[in-house]
């Protein structure tokens, strides 16, 4: 079977830091895939490096048997990847349907003729216009397929119906933080991807939001959709992953289902042993909160055992 997701290698440095060395892993299609690890570890420049949003220094991505590690952002989303962001972001000034709409603006067929062009620099001018004029004036593929865009837009506003149901048309600037990840997800789920990518999406969520999407991740678990996910909460992570990648130092120090990798000395020792670096190179931000995800895996591992 080919693996939905197949990375091998992967490589990335930033003056000299190896964010990323060497890592390896891959999703199969319907599995939900989580990458733990502590800040800074390299679980962020993992997803910008699978999404294209960054390039990589070396190693292969392939997503269906298909290489897509120099292939462009936009053509990494229309091959089936679509993502979230760690610190969430939004269209401020949009609505909350407009921006799920702006998730699918890629795969618009009628909307956007000889999109194909757009790669060609000296004819990039004929995509454009033809756009302009089919937003002037339309067409009938363009009205069936705008018929269709609100369908997938009133579809992904209904899954989270009761927290974004009744702001569908507000500004994503009025929303709440947590409604603006919810968002962020629809948008997200629009492209209807084979596999969604998520960085922390409960981050600055309460304990109840957070159990919300908890509850989310299993129906789209159960509905077959293939996830990666960097999550800290690590009840969350243990509850919906069938497969946990750890990472520390930007390699991959564990790996394998949730309860072994749970108890995997290697692990403990990455969350619990970084008491013994130097003075002063955590700040008292990432060393509180550092503290916090000692406790969560500490309070996993006791729940484990017991
Ligand atoms: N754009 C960047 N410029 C410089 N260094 C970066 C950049 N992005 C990440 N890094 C560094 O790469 C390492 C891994 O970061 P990141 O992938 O964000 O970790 P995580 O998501 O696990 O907390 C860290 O040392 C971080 O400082
Ligand atoms: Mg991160």
């Amino acid at each position: 079977m080919t693996a939905l997701l197949d990375v091998k290698d992967l490589q990335r440095h930033f003056e000299g830091v190896r964010a990323v060395d060497g890592v390896s892993f891959q999703v199969q299609p319907h599995e939900v895939v989580s990458i733990i690890g502590p800040n800074g570890s390299g679980k962020t420049t993992t997803l910008n490096l699978v999404t294209g949003t960054i390039p990589s220094h070396g190693g292969t991505i392939a997503l269906d048997g298909t290489r897509i590690d120099h292939a462009k952002t936009v053509d990494i989303a229309e091959h089936g990847i679509a993502r979230t962001f760690q610190n969430g972001r939004v269209f401020a000034t949009l609505s909350v349907a407009d921006n799920i709409e702006v998730g699918i603006h890629s795969q618009l067929r009628a909307h956007r003729p000889f999109r194909r062009l757009s790669h060609v620099f000296l004819l990039r001018w004929i995509p454009l216009l033809a756009e302009l004029f089919v937003a002037i004036f339309g067409t009938p593929a363009a009205r069936r397929e705008r018929g269709e865009i609100d369908a997938v837009v009133d579809l992904e506003v209904d899954r989270f119906e009761a927290r974004l149901g009744p702001r569908r048309n507000d500004p994503a600037y009025t929303l709440s933080y947590a409604n603006r990840r919810r968002t962020e997800i629809a948008r997200a789920l629009a492209l209807q991807p084979k596999l969604l990518v998520l960085d922390e999406p409960t981050a600055g969520m309460n304990q109840s939001e957070t159990a919300e999407v908890l509850a989310q991740l299993l129906e789209l678990k159960a509905a077959g959709q293939a996830i990666l996910l960097v999550e800290h909460k690590l009840d969350l992570v243990m509850t919906v992953s069938d497969r946990v990648i750890v990472m520390d130092g930007g390699r991959i120090i564990a790996s394998g289902d949730p309860e072994s990798v749970r108890n995997d000395p290697a692990v403990i020792e990455a969350y619990l042993g970084r008491r013994r670096e130097a003075p002063g190179s955590l700040s008292e931000d990432e060393r509180s909160e550092t503290e916090t995800k000692r406790g969560d895996l500490a309070d996993s591992a006791e729940e484990g055992s017991a």
